[in-house]
């Protein structure tokens, strides 16, 4: 496989979870491996484009002629991208915390006999990466992912509109075959005209091509 659709563009990936600190032993993150993102990394490349891949935390190598930069948190993540940019083409695959701790203690955080059997911890919302980079005046093509366990089509398309995105990638979470953590995806991919475009179960480096292929087209 080879074609060079993206010569001459930068695009900028984000992927894996991002981490959020509760103190020096704890954080808040969720199961995402950031396989999609490397495999659109490696494929993006494959295609001649410069590519920047923002990571959070993960288990994977770097895909050649890749520029990975290593991030934990989503604020660190969107600092991350800030100083990437410009770029041509921006795809979040990035699962972002959407809350951290309000406060990070800077020491263990013990168990506290006074306050009973419970704990409260105050939670605070994250930047939103994609939809700060989708207002920016030198605003790249932005591709975002919504994962959803249900209303998969509704949910993506309001994040398509709420989030001022040219094309959403529909991802149904709840399906154990796909999606978090496992080799194999299946995706749907939703443009501003509401229309849908399948791309069915196929291995995440198949299907990462053929979103390639697709987002170029588009872009173009
Ligand atoms: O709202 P939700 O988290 O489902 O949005 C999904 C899309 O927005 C993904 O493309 C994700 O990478 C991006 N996102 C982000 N920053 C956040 C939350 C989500 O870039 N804080």
């Amino acid at each position: 496989f080879e074609n060079l659709l993206l010569t001459g563009r930068h695009v900028l990936i984000t992927a894996g979870p991002t981490q959020e600190n509760i103190d020096p032993v704890r954080y808040i993150t969720n199961h995402s491996s950031g396989k999609m993102g490397f495999a659109l990394a490696e494929a993006a490349a494959e295609a001649g484009a410069r590519v920047t891949l923002v990571s959070g935390p993960v288990h994977l190598p770097t895909p050649d002629r890749v520029e990975r930069i290593d991030v934990v948190s989503a604020r660190d993540m969107l600092a991350a991208c800030e100083a990437a940019m410009p770029c041509d083409l921006l795809i979040a695959a990035a699962a972002v915390a959407d809350y951290r701790p309000e406060v990070v203690a800077p020491h263990k955080l013990k168990k506290n006999p006074a306050n009973g059997e419970g704990m409260l911890l105050q939670l605070v919302r994250n930047p939103d990466i994609l939809a700060t980079l989708a207002k920016r005046p030198d605003r790249p093509f932005c591709v975002g992912f919504a994962a959803e366990t249900d209303n998969l089509l509704e949910y993506a398309t309001r994040k398509l509109l709420d989030k001022n995105l040219d094309l959403i990638i529909a991802n149904d979470v709840a399906n154990p075959n796909i999606g978090f953590n496992s080799e194999e995806n299946a995706v749907s991919v939703i443009d501003r005209q509401r229309h849908e475009t399948r791309f069915d179960q196929a291995s995440k480096g198949h299907i990462a091509r053929q979103l390639i292929a697709f987002i170029a087209d588009r872009y173009q």
